[in-house]
């Protein structure tokens, strides 16, 4: 199995992606163990298999996972009930926070896509993440991003022998060298939409880590919106995606 550079391939975020979410075991950066992205100032979304509790932490809003606040997980509302532990259908999770975020330009809520969004292929993506630069590597102290093409369910299932049911989506390039990675999940896969940047996916499976041959396997965010919307609150989400990624 090859093993690249660097999320694998990608380059170091000069400023705050502001949805992006370091989530921890303890109130440390060394505690990192996987992403995640913010929905409202009380909200995370993230992986299912990141089985997240509430002793964890959340931090948002810096570059470096050794720098920000911790703010403490009060309530994990459970994985969504259709996560498939065995097949990875589904593997989404919504937390919410003991104490409510400051949003304000380094945190921000990100953008969900309409319902009936369906990113066209090879249009580009972008994830990222504190998740390792290769394959059994290191994390990362700074933030990275990589931009990867959305990849047919076809061909993403020619890949994955048939693995890939329809609330997945998969991403990267037919020659591997960039994706995410461990300590990635949980984070996001975005994509534009109507000239905003829109959450489509869910960091969440892949083979190896920027191979050659096996794209990475993101939650399908539009076939969750319904369980993520019933699991927010009333408050309103003035998500700012729209002013563009500052970062690609
Ligand atoms: N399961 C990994 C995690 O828990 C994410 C793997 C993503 N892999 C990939 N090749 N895109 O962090």
């Amino acid at each position: 199995m090859s093993t690249y550079d660097r999320i694998v391939g990608g380059a170091t975020a000069t400023s705050a992606i502001p949805w992006q979410v370091s989530l921890r075991q303890c109130q440390h950066g060394a505690c990192h163990f996987c992403g995640g992205t913010v929905l409202d100032s009380k909200t995370i979304l993230t992986a299912a298999h990141c089985k997240v509790q509430t002793s964890h932490y959340i931090m948002v809003g810096k570059v470096s996972r050794m720098e920000g606040q911790n703010v403490q997980v009060s309530k994990v509302i459970n994985p969504n009930p259709n996560w498939n532990e065995n097949t990875m259908d589904n593997d989404i999770m919504i937390l919410k926070l003991s104490t409510p975020l400051t949003l304000g330009s380094d945190v921000q809520a990100i953008c969900l896509p309409s319902a009936t969004f369906e990113p066209s292929v090879g249009s580009t993506c972008f994830t990222s993440g504190w998740g390792t630069t290769k394959e059994n590597g290191e994390l990362p102290t700074n933030l990275q991003y990589v931009g990867v093409p959305v990849v047919s369910q076809s061909s993403c299932n020619a890949a994955y022998n048939n693995g890939i049911t329809a609330n997945m989506i998969c991403a990267g390039f037919a020659a591997g060298g960039k994706d995410s990675c461990q300590g990635d999940s949980g984070g996001p896969l975005l994509v534009e939409q109507d000239g905003r940047y829109v959450l489509a996916g869910v960091t969440s499976w892949g083979y190896g880590c920027g191979d050659y041959g096996y794209p990475g396997v993101y939650a399908r965010v539009t076939a969750q919106l319904e369980w993520i919307m019933s699991s927010l609150g009333e408050e309103e989400i003035a998500c700012e995606a729209g002013i563009g990624f500052r970062h690609c």
